[in-house]
């Protein structure tokens, strides 16, 4: 059977990753998560102390970067180098920095340029914010994943609450909306639905119905081609 490229795009909190590890679990294809991609870019300038406005330098950066992804019992291990910053990208301080980091067009060339090769001759499943639109525009099956923005911040409450920190609520929605806006405002490849995309809701599924319905998806499209 064709093995299929599947770009699933959406804000941040939708669910995308956990739902787009598991669709790629339960196809046997390998899982992408290029946010974590942008996310060690910003990591690596962060250790290096390059200022996010110095556009050149921070560029370097990403096209030099030795970058490698896996997904290891169900979790996506970063390393640079032989460093593992798995943990290390998901710290405060780079989700305030990484939107910035994100918008600089040399990175997002050397990343997409990666992203491409990455997906080689298919059997991917990549989720991030223009994978659809302008990273694998080609892509077999084209997501839209999205929610409400206050279950999205309900989600991240529960989940940084389960791990023992004490986070506001009001709080988190404002930095998610304030995300958004970013990453749809920005000048090169803005967060924007594929016209060719399907748009899934998560905000009244669970992440199970989530992956059922885009499995759904994925088998009306290998049926006809
Ligand atoms: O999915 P995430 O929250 O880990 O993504 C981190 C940031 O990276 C987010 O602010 C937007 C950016 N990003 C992007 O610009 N393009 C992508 N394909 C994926 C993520």
């Amino acid at each position: 059977m064709k093995k299929l490229i599947i770009a699933i795009d959406g804000p941040a909190g939708a669910g995308k990753s956990t739902v787009a590890r598991l669709v790629a679990e339960r196809l046997g294809y390998t899982y992408i998560d290029t946010g974590a991609m942008y996310r060690a870019v910003t990591w690596d300038t962060m250790r290096r102390g390059i200022p996010a406005e110095n556009a050149e330098k921070v560029a370097a950066v990403a096209r030099a970067i030795n970058l490698h992804l896996a997904t290891v019992a169900g979790k996506t291990l970063v390393k640079v180098d032989d460093t593992d910053i798995t943990d290390a990208i998901r710290t405060p301080e780079v989700s305030r920095q990484v939107a910035e980091i994100s918008k600089n067009g040399g990175v997002r060339e050397a990343m997409v340029h990666l992203q491409r090769q990455m997906a080689g001759l298919g059997g991917v499943v990549m989720d991030g914010r223009d994978i659809g639109t302008h990273v694998l525009p080609g892509a077999d099956i084209k997501i839209f994943l999205t929610a409400s923005i206050a279950e999205r911040a309900l989600r991240r409450w529960r989940e940084l609450t389960d791990k023992g920190l004490a986070v506001d609520l009001a709080e988190l929605r404002a930095e998610i909306a304030c995300r958004d806006k970013a990453d749809c405002e920005r000048e090169i490849a803005p967060l924007v639905q594929a016209a060719d995309a399907a748009l899934v809701d998560t905000t009244d599924l669970t992440i199970p119905q989530a992956v059922e319905k885009i499995l759904e998806l994925c088998e009306a499209r290998t049926s006809v081609l």
